[in-house]
């Protein structure tokens, strides 16, 4: 699908979109239209039960004097209330309903309304919400009819000062460039990505701007990254740490840069003490966190943000073996911290260990965020709506917080503490992988990765409920959501930039 911006005409082909605002009131465009054809939309409205709330869509075909196919009529709400998210949501929606009616082109009115943000600022924000709902996987359906198939070829927004709101689009598609990038990694099958190959993914973002580097395991042995290094030690497909590096700061290249931290466990069988076969493909998407840090790189690097940032991810693939490791085993970490492996099933904690210390020791960074999907105890405590924040540092997490908000990627904060911390401690080594029992499951995982994060300010985001939806949102098809991009990307644009 085409996006493009253009001055107010009314269009000569396919459908035309315009707002109504709550209790049945016509913008300028919709009460121009409603005249030109005889007073059909006002018709059309007392027929239906559309008021203008929002998100609400009403489709009138083809008036007789007028070229179109037919006239959507689209709820916009109360006016003081219109902002950046609603008008992206409605674009989302209006694709979704456009597709859903076999429309191939179609034209957005977007008039100036008293009490919402320009013109151009909402023209641009519809056009990002559609073209995030229109993203599809469908590289491996090789025999989709064309009914299967979405039909819009061609989406233009046409409001005054068309070029401003090109202008302030070219920013929003860069950042979904990078959810884009995020969905098709974590959408993949593990036969396709596994560590060597979700490396190479890290590497086209050279094609970006962004520096490479890429560790195998024989660099990490001589770090001693033997926490990580257990996990993988079970799978045929040895692991990788790929590192990340946007200099996008004005000032200084060298300046301590903000690092962003990704479970990439490419497929978790849970190792020896392996999970139940149903449900297990889900853990495909047990890379969510990695496949939001390699986004997240391509959107900042995409949108030239100035800040100096770093992505590091830990990819390996949890496999149960002859020579996968065994509960029992007691491992050391590159921080020289011992681990007693109770459960191989609890191993992104343990890949995530050695990528915190190393990138603390290494980047000094300002500060370190990690992105895991990393417990299912998370799923019970928040569901699918917000990811669970664990945060050593108060201003990171309401920064977070309000970034979550902003974007609608909410974030609900968890608590850490010296006695959940004690939970982890274990009497053969320095701490165990897993709690005494379930109870606190996501807390007792977030003190873990604590342990690891020295003194560098901290947060975790545990994203095991919002990395995969099994439903369409207005501007998340159901599928990878890549939560996390739009949050990072709005945390650092608030806050980071010189
Ligand atoms: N990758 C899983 C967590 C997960 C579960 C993500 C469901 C997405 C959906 C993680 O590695 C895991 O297996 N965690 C265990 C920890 C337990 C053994 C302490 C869990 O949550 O059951
Ligand atoms: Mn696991
Ligand atoms: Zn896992």
């Amino acid at each position: 699908m085409k996006i493009s911006f253009a001055e107010p005409a009314l269009p000569k082909t396919g459908a035309v979109v315009v707002g109504v605002l709550e209790e049945s009131k016509l913008t300028e465009s919709a009460a121009d239209l409603d005249k030109r054809t005889g007073g059909s939309l006002r018709r059309a409205i007392a027929a239906s039960r559309f008021t203008g709330k929002k998100d609400e869509l009403l489709a009138v075909l083809a008036p007789a004097n007028l070229p179109l196919s037919r006239i959507v009529l689209a709820g916009l709400g109360k006016a003081s209330a219109i902002d950046a998210m609603r008008m992206q949501s409605l674009g989302g929606g209006l694709v979704a309903h456009l597709n859903a009616a076999g429309e191939t082109e179609a034209a957005v009115l977007i008039d100036a309304v008293e009490g919402a943000p320009p013109p151009a600022e909402c023209a641009a924000n519809l056009a990002y919400g559609a073209r995030l709902r229109s993203y599809r996987f469908d590289r491996y359906r090789t025999k989709q009819k064309p009914e299967q198939k979405p039909t819009m070829t061609r989406l233009t927004v046409l409001a005054a000062d068309a070029a401003a709101a090109k202008r302030s689009y070219q920013r929003l598609d860069k950042v979904a460039d990078g959810v884009f990038f995020t969905r098709d990694l974590v959408s993949e099958p593990a036969n396709i990505i596994y560590p060597e190959t979700l490396a190479e993914q890290a590497k086209h973002l050279e094609d970006d701007g962004v520096e490479v580097e890429i560790l195998d395991e024989k660099k990490m042995k001589k770090l001693g990254m033997g926490a990580l290094l257990g996990v993988a030690q079970g799978s045929a497909r040895p692991p990788r740490l790929a590192i990340m590096q946007w200099k996008g700061d004005a000032r200084s290249k060298s300046a301590a840069p903000l690092a962003f931290l990704g479970k990439g466990v490419t497929f978790d069988t849970g190792g020896i003490s392996i999970k139940p076969a149903a449900g297990m493909e889900d853990m495909k998407w047990d890379m969510g966190g990695a496949g939001v840090v390699m986004g997240l790189m391509k959107a900042l690097a995409g949108r030239k943000a100035k800040v100096n940032a770093v992505g590091l991810v830990g990819l390996v693939e949890n496999m149960p073996s002859g020579t996968a490791q065994r509960p029992g085993d007691i491992v050391t970490s590159m921080s020289g911290q011992t681990i007693e492996v109770l459960n191989t099933d609890a191993e992104g904690r343990l890949v995530l260990a050695d990528v915190l210390w190393y990138c603390q020791d290494r980047f000094k960074p300002r500060l370190m965020i990690d992105l895991a999907t990393l417990t299912g105890a998370i799923i019970v405590a928040l569901g699918h709506e917000n990811a669970g924040l664990f945060a050593n540092d108060e201003e990171l997490a309401e920064r977070l917080i309000a970034a979550g908000k902003a974007v609608g990627e909410p974030l609900w904060r968890m608590p850490l503490g010296e006695a959940y911390d004690r939970e982890i401690d274990s009497d053969a080594a320095d701490m165990k992988n897993i709690g005494g029992g379930r109870a606190g499951g996501s807390i007792t995982a977030a003190q873990f990765l604590q342990r690891f994060v020295n003194k560098t300010p901290w947060a975790h985001l545990d994203i095991a409920g919002t990395t995969w939806s099994k439903k369409d949102a207005p501007t998340v098809p159901k599928g990878a959501t890549a939560f996390g991009v739009r949050l990072l990307d709005h945390f650092v644009a608030q806050h980071y930039e010189s």
